[in-house]
């Protein structure tokens, strides 16, 4: 497949901007729908009405009509200004800022903590560590010489005793983590952490526990007057110290191996919303069902508005039957017990704590793709990308429609898209909206992308790349490294088992990440939506719109790769300031510091309390 390369785009008048929502799905099994009935494309969230508004370039002004992503991305650049202009460059103003925030003196440690931050030329904003503060805050409800007991339990740990970091296990996700915590552990009190080997997160507290929890973690939430305060952390008890009465206590821990994840995972979610009371899906064998009103909450005429909320799933039950870690993870071992396990990734409700991926610190080729990261923008190919596996979960005869990457790329099935038999189905039936016809679809959507599975990923593994019950739907392409495809100017990122770790090195490429995921990372809170990545649902009907909105189409589509090249190049920018190793290391030692002090039995007092002396 050929693409133009172009410069970008002058802009141009246009016409009323269509918003396309489009959401393909050739993906039916016989008994499901008629043949003709292969192509649903859904416009379900509502349109937006077309405004007049100058726009600057250069020096010239030009009428162009008003698109809602134009607001979304202006919201977002505010929101980022307002994040910026919260830093602070001297220790005292940092643990005042933390003060503010958290309720609690800084913990020990803080003032190292802050010179290693500002040796590294960290960013200090209190809320880039907000994560940690939302993974800890309900173990202040736990006795800490249960949490202590609880990490002891699990089977994977590095040990801390010291100043120095061991562990007893050669996984080598524990490697590399062992690694990364090598670097700052001269500056660490004693503890253990217990660490998660597997791709899917663990923990599932039902949310009337960790309601509870929290409610009880507010209450000791205080700022203890400053001669109380205890300003060295204990030393570790071993394990055996610990006193018996506590251990005693401690509930049986019960791993449940349900392979229909949603059953536990609604667990999390309020008792009213949708996830726990809209009845449980059993039948993935189905047209993926994009119709409902789900998304509303985090959408604005029909982009997303809310990333995070768009990344929870409580409000979005209809994912239950969409998404593969819902529908059959490749291994669940779900437990309700809050335990202090960490790991790389969890979805919003999991109660596991987040360190930085280990393919992040390790930087793989495969998922940083360095090198394609120096092709400037305007030398890009203006299409999207993607190449991946048909990972998700546990695929089969009989789920795989309700998968999330079998749903995206059979959106890009050209042939489906051209023809006459394919049907449009624009829900709801009240809101029709003008559509390309069938071929010019298909024929925009061939110049524009090139999306494709590189491996089927079959439950019978022997045919790999084919598969006999998928292969039939898609044709595969090989694979291609990442540093290729950074030559792409848009780079649509799916989850796959769990997050995507391309995501990084997405971000570092100079093209342009275009991010749908219920994955939850060490970094959220020092990224912004519309400012330096764009956000997608996870239904992606708006994913055509996105594009469109970029590359444009025609006359009366116009492109704005300018727009497209800014958000890449911020979050490029950006990646360079506050993801880099450095950071990781600064999140790690503010993260192990809090930890080490919710598991000490004198953790109400200890502080640092060095600015108010
Ligand atoms: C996004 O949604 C969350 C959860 O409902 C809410 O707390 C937050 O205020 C929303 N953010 C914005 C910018 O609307
Ligand atoms: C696919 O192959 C498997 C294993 O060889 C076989 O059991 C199954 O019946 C085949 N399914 C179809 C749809 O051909
Ligand atoms: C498009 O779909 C048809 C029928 O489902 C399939 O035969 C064809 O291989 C698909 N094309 C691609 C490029 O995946």
């Amino acid at each position: 497949m050929a693409f133009p390369r172009r410069p970008s785009a002058a802009l141009r008048y246009l016409l009323v901007a269509i918003l396309l929502a489009v959401t393909f799905y050739a993906l039916l099994g016989p008994t499901n729908l008629a043949p003709n009935d292969g192509l649903v494309i859904a416009r379900p969230w509502g349109g937006y009405e077309a405004e007049q508004v100058f726009v600057h370039r250069g020096d010239y002004h030009q009428h162009q009509p008003k698109h809602p992503i134009d607001d979304l991305i202006k919201t977002a650049e505010q929101e980022f200004a307002d994040k910026l202009a919260k830093e602070t460059y001297t220790l005292s103003d940092a643990a005042a800022a933390y003060r503010r925030r958290r309720g609690r003196h800084p913990p020990p440690g803080f003032e190292e903590w802050h010179a290693f931050a500002q040796e590294k030329n960290a960013v200090v904003v209190e809320e880039f560590w907000d994560q940690i503060y939302h993974d800890l805050e309900p173990f202040w409800a736990i006795k800490p010489a249960v949490i202590r007991a609880g990490a002891n339990k699990l089977d994977m740990h590095i040990e801390i005793r010291d100043g120095e970091a061991t562990t007893g296990s050669d996984w080598f996700w524990t490697q590399i983590w062992l690694d990364m915590i090598k670097t700052i552990e001269h500056m660490l009190p004693d503890m253990v952490l217990a660490l998660n080997a597997m791709d899917e997160p663990r923990l599932v507290v039902p949310w009337e526990d960790i309601d509870r929890y929290m409610k009880e973690a507010s209450k000791k939430r205080k700022i203890v007057d400053v001669a109380d305060v205890v300003t060295r952390f204990p030393r570790l008890p071993k394990p055996g110290e610990t006193p018996s009465d506590d251990e005693a206590e401690m509930p049986e821990t019960v791993w449940e191996r349900d392979k229909h994840y949603w059953k536990i995972v609604r667990r999390g979610c309020p008792p009213t919303s949708d996830a726990r009371v809209a009845p449980i899906i059993t039948n993935f064998n189905r047209t993926p069902d994009i119709t409902g009103p789900f998304a509303l909450d985090h959408m604005r005429n029909g982009y997303v508005s809310n990333y995070t909320l768009s990344t929870t799933f409580c409000h979005q039950a209809d994912l239950q039957a969409l998404e593969g870690i819902f529908v059959e993870p490749l291994s669940v071992s779900a437990t309700k017990s809050l335990l202090p396990l960490f790991g790389g990734s969890k979805l919003a409700v999991n109660n596991d704590i987040l360190l930085p991926a280990p393919m992040y610190w390790s930087e793989e080729e495969r998922f940083t793709g360095a090198e394609g990261a120096a092709t400037p923008w305007f030398a890009k190919y203006t299409a999207a990308i993607w190449r991946g596996v048909a990972t998700g979960g546990l695929n089969r005869p009989d789920n795989w429609r309700s998968f999330q990457r079998h749903r995206f790329v059979a959106m890009h099935n050209t042939t489906q898209l051209a023809s006459p038999e394919t049907k449009l189905n624009f829900i709801p039936p009240d809101k029709r909206y003008d559509l390309p016809p069938p071929d010019d679809l298909a024929r925009w959507t061939s110049e524009t992308t090139s999306v494709a599975f590189t491996n089927m990923m079959c439950a019978f593994k022997d045919t790999e790349p084919w598969c006999n019950y998928t292969s039939p739907y898609f044709e595969t392409a090989p694979g291609m490294p990442m540093a290729e495809q950074f030559a792409f100017k848009f780079l649509p990122d799916i989850d796959g088992n769990s997050f995507s770790g391309r995501y990084l090195g997405f971000l570092r490429s100079t093209s342009l990440p275009i991010k749908a995921t219920l994955w939850r990372e060490w970094h959220d809170s020092r990224l912004v939506a519309w400012k330096h990545f764009v956000p997608m649902d996870s239904r992606f009907g708006d994913w055509f719109g996105l594009l469109e909105y970029f590359v444009g189409n025609g006359d009366t589509k116009p492109a704005r790769d300018h727009v497209a090249e800014r958000i890449a190049t911020a979050g490029k920018q950006w990646a360079a300031r506050v993801l880099r190793k450095e950071d990781m290391q600064v999140y790690v030692l503010r993260l192990l510091l809090e930890y080490a002090r919710v598991a000490s039995d004198d953790r109400e007092v200890l502080g640092w309390v060095g600015d108010l002396k």
